[in-house]
Order: structure tokens, then sequence, then C-alpha cells
């Protein structure tokens, strides 16, 4: 029989961790001190959260050849720079104390602060969360084929969600299925489409039937927009456009827009006509994120792209305000970080700084200055709006770098809907003795808030 295998890439740092995991049983059932429960999507395979000394990994049991498919597939997406989960290694040759072999483990990383579809509402899914759901596997899936990745099982539930200022950004979990193409025809494209509208609405259809979906919502019609959305992006994206000469500002127009959709153009191919009267562009759009990749070259910070919109946008009105448009941009960028993203985020209190990550909380801080300053008719300092905002909004909040649903502090009846086992630990927080935690901790607050507010 052979040996225990893993292979891992050598710059991730959590493989070195792996060996002391206990290969040698079956994952469901690993003790739960190794495990960390958080919120999961719904999968045929055995998949567990575990924890390692300074991270958290995702360990999927699978055959041999679909895990070291499955690496192999995240690894080259990872390098197309299409936002999907990271793998860690592949796990092989295991088995139990009597030589009774045991299924191969894929191991990814746990994407920090993602939440599959199920875990973002507690009571019912409501139209407005329901339609950024999709538009965010929209964009997802257009960003996937210009990368050449035929998907074959798109669904919200091989999807993973982070919160993108108010939007959300969608993140492939599940790359089993998916071929890497040279270039998708448009009978592939059209292929994953279909397959998502009827992935979607059997999705919701579900919901519905347990009643964890909006009267108002009609799962058919959610499900249909996935079309066109993603047909008007991927226009907008490749489309041919042609104009007259001198109407050059319509380059411009169109490649802006397209950074506004988060995308950057690497190559215009213009062509003119015999006549040269007209001119048609072709943009090749290279990959998305272009505020994402501005801000963190300016600032260091690592945002989701509709967060670097806003956290740039507030960069540019302090450029503006204080009247500094020719200095360079960096030490501008340099100085709003000291001055203005720095001090916000410190105003957060150490134990409420898992709950989001800094720049959704900046970007929602600026959304509370706005509303608490047009209540009060004045403008509302930053740190003021800072502060109120930690009262009034975070402080009822759940975690969500690592949502801790307690046993005893969960609502089951309303959170069925996620997969998580009972003998899986809590990852973060005390709890005492008896397995539940002090009275007065804010934690289940929190929790419960959380639960009460997502309807
Ligand atoms: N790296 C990760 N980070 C966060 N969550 C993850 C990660 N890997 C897996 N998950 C969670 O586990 C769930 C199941 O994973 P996955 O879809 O890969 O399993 P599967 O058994 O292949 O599913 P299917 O039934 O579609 O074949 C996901 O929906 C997601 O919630
Ligand atoms: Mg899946």
């Amino acid at each position: 029989m052979a040996p225990l295998q893993i292979t891992a890439l050598t710059a991730e740092r959590s493989a070195l961790a792996l060996p002391d995991l206990p290969w040698d049983a079956p994952l469901s059932r690993w003790p739960a001190e190794h495990l960390a429960a958080l919120p999961r999507g719904i999968s045929r395979h055995v998949v567990r959260f575990v924890r390692l000394a300074d991270s958290v990994v995702a360990v999927k049991e699978n055959t041999e050849e679909l895990v070291r498919r499955e690496y192999g597939l995240l690894r080259m997406l990872r390098r197309l720079d299409v936002p999907c989960v990271v793998p860690v290694a592949v796990v092989t040759g295991r088995a139990d104390p009597d030589g009774e072999p045991l299924d191969p483990a894929l191991v990814t990383q746990h994407l920090q602060f993602s939440l599959p579809y199920r875990a973002l509402f507690s009571q019912s899914l409501r139209p407005d969360t329901a339609t950024r759901l999709v538009d965010a596997l929209a964009v997802l899936l257009v960003r996937l084929h210009l990368a050449g990745f035929y998907w074959g099982d798109v669904s919200l539930s091989n999807t993973l969600f982070r919160r993108d200022a108010g939007e959300f950004a969608a993140y492939l979990v599940d790359a089993e299925t998916g071929e890497l193409h040279q270039e998708l025809s448009d009978g592939q494209r059209e292929n994953d489409v279909e397959v998502a509208r009827i992935n979607i609405a059997g999705e919701l259809m579900d919901l519905e039937a347990a009643e964890y979906l909006d009267e108002s919502v009609d799962p058919i019609e959610v499900a249909n927009s996935i079309v066109d959305r993603y047909h008007t992006l991927w226009e907008e994206l490749t489309g041919q456009e042609s104009f007259e000469q001198g109407e050059r500002w319509r380059v411009q127009a169109r490649i802006e827009r397209l950074n506004e959709l988060g995308f950057d153009v690497g190559e215009l191919s213009i062509s003119t006509d015999v006549g040269g009267a007209m001119v048609q562009i072709q943009p090749k759009v290279v990959d998305a994120g272009h505020h994402s990749r501005r801000l963190l070259r300016l600032t260091g910070i690592d945002a989701e792209n509709n967060q670097a919109r806003r956290l740039l946008n507030d960069m540019d009105s302090f450029i503006a305000a204080s009247d500094r448009q020719n200095d360079d941009e960096e030490i501008v960028a340099h100085d709003w970080l000291a001055q203005v993203f720095d001090p916000v985020v410190r105003a957060i209190p150490r134990k409420m700084r898992r709950k989001l990550e800094p720049a959704e909380v900046f970007h929602e801080v600026l959304e509370h200055r706005w509303y608490r300053s047009e209540q009060a008719g004045r403008d509302i300092p930053l740190l003021e709006a800072a502060r109120s905002y930690v009262e009034e909004v975070l402080a009822q909040r759940p975690d969500e770098q690592a949502l801790i649903l307690q046993t005893g502090l969960m609502d089951t009846g309303q959170m069925k809907a996620v997969g998580m086992d009972r003998d899986e630990a809590p990852l973060l927080g005390s709890t005492g003795p008896d397995g539940s935690d002090d009275a007065d901790d804010p934690e289940s607050d929190r929790i419960d808030g959380w639960l009460s507010s997502h309807g």
C-alpha cells in the first residue's frame, strides 16, 4: 500500500501543519478539536473546515482523479487571476489503522469573510438580495469565460460570496467539473448560462419549499435574469463597435464604462474601412479588478473592487479638498491612509474588528456619515460618524471573519438551511466548560441580532 502523501504548494505555509492531522480516520469522524464551525454550503462530498496553527482550511474527500483534477484547475485559475478558493494540497495514500484505504482529500484555504448563499439571510431571502447574488454570479461567470474556463456546474451552492460595498463579490468554490480552454465557443458559454439558470431556479425553489424565500421572489424570474445580466455584461466587454472618424471620444467613453464595471482593457483593436470613414473597435479585456489594483498599488489595501472604488473616491475628494491634484499620487495616497483611513479603522474597538473587513467597515462608515449628516442637517466629521457607527450599527453585527454559530446561541430553526454539524467546535471566542458563554457576553446578542436583522 502506498504511504500517505501530501502534495502541496511550497508557498502555502498552512501546508506545513497538515501532516499532524488524523488522516487515518474518515473526515466525517475527525474529532471536534480539529474542526471549525463555519457555515458551509450543501455538498455531495464530505467537507469539513479544519483549524491549523494560524489558519483554517477546507478539506474535501473525493476520488483521487477528481481531487487532482480540481487541485490543478484551481492552481491555473489562480494564475489567471480569477476569483476562486486557493488550493493548498492534495492528500493521497490514506488508510485506516487496519490498512483499509480511505478517500483522498483536497485541501483549500478557507476563504475569509466568505459566506455560502444560504448563510446570507435567516428568515427569508429577499428580492434585492436574490438579485444581487445573481448579479455577482453573472460577473464571475463572465470572468471565468474570458479566461477560457468552462464551469459545467454553475450554481449558487458552488459559489461563495463576500460583501463588497453593499454588493456581493462571487468566488468559485467547486471547480471539479470545469475545463480550461484556449477560448470558449459561444455554444460552451451558452451551455454554462443555461446550467446556471436551471440550477438557480432549482435552488430558489428549494428555498421556497422550505419557506426560506420571500413571497415576492419568483424563482423562475430571478433565475432567468442571469441570462440577461450575463449577455449584457459580455456584450459590453467584448462587443465590436463602429463609429465615424472624429468620434474618438467614444473609445474613451467605452473604456471608462468598462473600468466602471471593474474591468481593464489591455489592448484595443482598431480597424478602418476602405474609405477610412468608419472605425471599429474591439477591446481586449485582460482581467477584472481595475480599482482593486489601483488601491493596492497606492495603499497596500487589498479590497474588493467596489470597496476599492469607494475608497478611491474618498481619496479623490481628499485630494481635491486639500488642493493637491498636482502632487505625486503615491504621496497623497499615503497621507490619506494616515489621516483618514487608519483613524477610522482604529476607532473600531479591537474586539469588534473581526466583524467586517476594514475596507467594508470604512465603506459603511462613509454611508453612515452620509445618513447621519442628512438627519442632522450638517456635515458630521468622519471620526464622529465612526464612533456613532460603532455604537449604532457595528455592535449589532456578527463576526464575518468567522461567523460563529454556537449550538447554544444558534436558532437552528432559522439556520437549518446551512450545513453544519453539531460536533464541530466554534472557531473563535471562549466557550465555558459547560458549553455556554458568559451570560453578559455581547457575542450572544450579536448573533441573535444578526439573525433577526438579516430577514
Ligand atoms: N475553501 C473554502 N472556503 C470556504 N468554504 C468552502 C471552501 N471549500 C468548500 N467550502 C464550502 O463547502 C461547500 C461544499 O464544497 P464543494 O462544493 O466543493 O463540495 P462538493 O461535494 O464538490 O459539492 P457538489 O455537491 O456540488 O459536488 C461549499 O459550498 C462551501 O460552502
Ligand atoms: Mg459543490
